[in-house]
């Protein structure tokens, strides 16, 4: 099928390259010229794993104006929908691409909306500029980091609008849903659902799932600051959780809180919708409560801890291991609270060398550059790097012997063997323990 994307950010240069590499004719629309330019020089802005080797062996191009369009059987729109007033996405880039496809577009061409739009924005497009067209929401689950394996081989494929459309998508996604013929790097999961329901079940379909991965997040979070009140183990008890099936084990690792580029974003416009359909949707917002307070409560315990003046050692800035991206961190945003409290921050991360609006945060390029004398050690991002530090060493360089372990990667035990205290999200300092720990689950 002739294909054409809208937008090479994740999702918009992700969809193409797969879509590339099952052999559509695919091109790639973007705007922005200095990431076209990348584009086109073969690298990846973005740095997601295996995407540059992708581009590779396919035949894909970029291009910065939208002629395409008007041969392409099925237009991709992958556009960004940052939040805008009242927690709700800003669609000025949908806009735009709904009023170019709209002109542009052949009539009956599928038009598969896969950014993250509020529920009936398909309804409203179809009815309006792409009324000559096929509408189909189609949202990504994509995980930054894990973006091709989520793309070749998702756990479903959701799509929804004109059932005369169906078909068409179904051929689109042929190889994936039959799980055939994968590149060798990805793990097959075998035949994939596809799921097809309305556009508005399929665009709630996205804030659902985004929507309880949060919420079950900040329950851990919760869970954890409890069992430090009680004196249990957190990381027993979570261990015990997530042997549940029903529960199951990913996504259970206690933090100082969820960040990203989906998670804060989908979370606000999902409250925003449903306060927009008179609904009150107390467990949501009770996670996005808890979420700042996770951050507020272990931000709090490292100023306490810390004299004044004094310097923080931080260990990560990317808003989750295996990704450079800092969008809405929550390792930026603690550094800012520290910073203003009055604390020097030097950090390290292994993919993040500086900072566009570094707000007084000093960038450094090692461990020990960013911990040298430092009061406390403060790790906020979750990189393998940092669970598997010698604390030994660590101790060494420090000044004082505090560690903050904001993403639950190392032992209270094996901090107390190197000399250190340790301080967990909850914030409460804790004394080892025998018992085993849940460590790494992602
Ligand atoms: C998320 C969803 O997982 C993906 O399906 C979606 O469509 C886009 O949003 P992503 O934002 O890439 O993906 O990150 P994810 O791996 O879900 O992590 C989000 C945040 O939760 C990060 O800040 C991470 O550090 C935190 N997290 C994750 C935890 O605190 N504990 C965990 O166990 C897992």
């Amino acid at each position: 099928m002739r294909v054409a994307v809208l937008g090479a950010g994740y999702v918009g240069a992700t969809s193409a390259a797969v879509l590339a590499a099952l052999g559509h004719h695919v091109t790639c629309v973007e705007r922005d010229r200095s990431r076209l330019a990348i584009w086109r020089s073969g690298n990846d802005p973005l740095a997601e794993p295996g995407l540059t080797d992708l581009l590779h062996c396919v035949d894909l191009q970029f291009v910065g104006d939208g002629a395409e369009i008007a041969t392409a059987d099925l237009v991709i729109v992958a556009v960004g929908t940052p939040t805008g007033a009242g927690g709700m996405p800003d669609l000025a880039q949908l806009e735009d691409a709904a009023a170019q496809i709209g002109a542009l577009a052949r009539t009956g061409a599928v038009v598969l909306i896969r950014s993250t739009v509020p529920v009936g924005t398909c309804d409203r497009l179809q009815s309006g500029p792409l009324r000559r067209m096929r509408v189909v929401s189609n949202p990504e689950f994509l995980r930054e980091g894990h973006a091709l394996q989520d793309a070749l081989a998702p756990d479903r494929i959701v799509a929804g609008g004109p059932s005369d459309a169906r078909s068409i998508v179904e051929h689109l996604y042929r190889r994936v849903i039959e799980g055939r013929s994968l590149p060798a790097a990805i793990d097959p999961r075998g035949p994939v659902p596809f799921l097809w329901m309305s556009a508005r079940s399929a665009e709630l379909a996205k804030y659902a799932a985004n929507g309880f991965l949060a919420t079950k997040l900040s329950f851990v979070n919760e869970i954890a600051n409890l069992a430090e009140s009680v004196g249990a183990d957190a990381g027993a008890v979570l261990e015990s959780m997530g042997s549940d099936p029903r529960i199951g084990p990913q996504h259970l690792r206690p933090g100082l809180g969820w960040g990203g580029s989906c998670f804060p974003k989908d979370t606000r416009a999902l409250q925003a919708i449903a306060d927009g359909a008179g609904y009150d949707f107390i467990v949501l917002r009770a996670a996005i409560d808890q979420n700042t307070r996770q951050l507020g409560q272990f931000a709090a315990a490292i100023r306490r801890s810390v004299i004044p003046g004094g310097t923080v050692g931080l260990l990560g800035l990317a808003f989750k291991a295996g990704t450079p991206d800092t969008r809405e961190s929550p390792a930026i945003a603690l550094a800012h609270v520290l910073v203003r409290g009055g604390l020097s921050v030097r950090a390290f991360d292994p993919a993040v060398r500086a900072l566009a609006d570094d707000r007084g945060i000093e960038v450094r390029a090692t461990v020990d550059e960013a911990c040298a004398g430092a009061d406390a050690v403060v790790i906020a991002t979750e990189w393998p790097e940092f669970a598997a530090l010698d604390l030994r060493a660590l101790r060494n360089v420090t000044r004082g012997d505090l560690l903050f372990d904001g993403r639950s990667v190392i032992s209270p035990q094996a901090a107390h063997a190197a000399g250190l205290r340790y301080i967990g999200p909850s914030g409460i300092e804790e004394e080892p323990t025998a018992d085993v720990r849940l460590r790494g689950a992602a």
